[in-house]
């Protein structure tokens, strides 16, 4: 399962890239939002820093203004994916800037008709939130497992991103159901090196050689 980092913090994303585990990044308007800069300016620095998949969102919500929006976005750098929201605009896009041969990751999906829906007319990606759908008592996970089996059972080459992952058990939980790629936000990710007994554990081996060494001068 690749992992992206999901934010729009060059630093953090640095960080994550210096240890060799990022296979990508996304972003979204409320993301690029908390940045200062301009955002074309940051993606690129994102897309350099990265050079794996960048997810870039439009904000037009109308069919034409998202192909142009998105079109211009992918003038940035080769590496990005063009991200529109799954509405009947953002399905039209969709198909049209992947007949462009544009990569598009199809974001907002709250359900596996919409993931399908996505599949059909050649999303690189989906989005599915499971976050927001568990926010709302519902089981977000669930969702992506309905989503991989119909993919699977289809052979779509579309790849179900699990977005919206607040929690290391959503990142083993997508692993487990055979995900393509979890984009989680870096501290979720700093949450997945912890372990109280990695510490505990190096601090005893630390201890008991340097009194070993100590007893033998
Ligand atoms: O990738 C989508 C993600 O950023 C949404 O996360 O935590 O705002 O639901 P959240």
């Amino acid at each position: 399962m690749k992992l992206f980092v999901d934010t729009g913090n060059l630093k953090e994303i640095e960080a994550m890239v210096s240890l060799g585990i990022v296979d990508g990044v996304t972003t979204n308007p409320s993301l690029l939002a908390k940045e200062s800069g301009d955002y074309r300016e940051i993606l690129k620095q994102i897309c350099r820093t990265v050079q794996g998949p960048v997810s870039a969102e439009v904000v037009a919500t109308d069919t034409a203004g998202m192909i142009r929006e998105g079109r211009d976005l992918a003038t940035i750098d080769e590496h990005i994916v063009i991200k529109v929201p799954f509405t009947k605009d953002g399905v039209k896009a969709c198909k049209a800037l992947s007949s462009d041969g544009h990569r598009v990751n199809v974001t907002l999906i709250f359900s596996a008709t919409q993931a399908w829906l996505a599949a059909k007319v050649g999303a690189a990606y989906v989005s599915p939130f499971v976050g927001r759908l568990d926010d709302v008592g519902t089981t977000g996970m669930n969702l992506i497992r309905e989503i991989v089996e119909i993919f699977d059972n289809a052979d779509y080459a579309t790849e179900v991103l699990v977005a919206s992952v607040r929690n290391p058990i959503h990142v083993v939980e997508s692993a487990r159901m055979g995900a393509d790629v979890v984009t989680a936000p870096a501290a979720v990710i700093e949450q997945c090196f912890k372990h109280p007994l990695t510490d505990i554990g190096l601090e005893r081996f630390l201890k008991d050689w340097e009194k070993a060494q100590a007893a033998k001068v």
